[in-house]
């Protein structure tokens, strides 16, 4: 397992790669506005133990501390270039292997991974056995298969549905939103409630929003070709097209994420 999970399923190269400072910062300033409510609804104002597991640059950490308030806020990534612009404390390390003693956290949040894992349930697994009784884990799973363009250009549209089987074959899964339910079974949840997080380009900043595209791009971009085919200047012609609708206001585009909250 740990061979491959090192590799982050065959996406290290990406997950490691400069853009993704830009990617989880524009990622964070279009999704925080919402999630931020949804955390403050479910969890209260203030928090008590927070791990990040995963943690990437430590953008919601930041937010977390500041919005929360929390008696800890500390987070885990395999990766120490990210975690040097994380801000303290961290720890570098394999979240199917987390350095905590068992009932650490009082929630753990697990933010835009599962995609990238060969296998979500053992670290699902680890979420769960760090948790204290009564703690909860916080998640934001993505499905490729809900991000609408308002594009004629089906190559675009269907853009990520077509690279999906792609990386399936390669070890990575890019439908974690539908799986999510029955991973988290696998790995012991019981008490699983989801709720839909739209971002669109009618309510959150375009420019961010427009951002997030523009980072994927960069960072992904001869990954796609690779993966899938094509050539390298037809994906950013593709990425190029979704970043006009989402520019435009009078052509809709939305980014569809899952909010999972699960008690062992
Ligand atoms: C797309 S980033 C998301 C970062 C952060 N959760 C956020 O929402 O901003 C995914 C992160 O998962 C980390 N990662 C991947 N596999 C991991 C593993 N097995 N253990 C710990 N971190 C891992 C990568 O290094 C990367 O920083």
């Amino acid at each position: 397992m740990s061979g491959g999970n090192l590799d982050y399923g065959g996406q290290r190269a990406n997950m490691e790669h400069d853009t993704m400072r830009g990617t989880l910062a524009a990622q964070a300033n279009v999704v925080w506005p919402k999630e931020r409510e949804i955390l403050r609804r479910r969890h209260g104002a203030r928090m008590g133990r927070v791990l990040d597991l995963a943690c990437g640059t430590g953008e919601i950490l930041r937010r977390v501390r500041e919005d929360f308030r929390p008696r800890l806020a500390a987070g885990l990534d395999l990766f120490r270039g990210h975690l040097l612009l994380s801000g303290r404390p961290v720890v570098q390390g394999d979240g199917y292997r987390a350095p905590f003693r068992d009932g650490s956290f009082d929630l753990v949040l697990v933010r835009h991974v599962l995609q990238a894992l060969p296998d979500p349930v053992p670290l699902l697994r680890e979420a769960r056995r760090l948790l204290a009784p009564g703690g909860r884990a916080h998640l934001l799973v993505e499905d490729y298969a809900a991000i609408l363009f308002d594009v004629d250009d089906y190559g675009t549209a269907d853009h990520f549905r077509e690279v999906a089987p792609r990386f399936r074959a390669r070890g990575t899964d890019l439908y974690q939103g539908r799986r999510i339910v029955r991973h988290l079974r696998e790995a012991g949840f019981k008490g699983i409630e989801v709720e839909p997080l739209l971002v669109d380009n009618l309510s959150a900043d375009r420019e961010e929003l427009a951002k997030v595209f523009h980072w994927w791009c960069e960072g992904y971009a001869a990954t796609l070709a690779e993966v899938s085919g094509r050539s390298e200047a037809e994906i950013r012609r593709r990425f190029a097209a979704m970043i006009d609708n989402v520019r435009d206001p009078g052509r809709y585009a939305a980014w569809l994420l899952l909010v999972v909250d699960a008690a062992p």
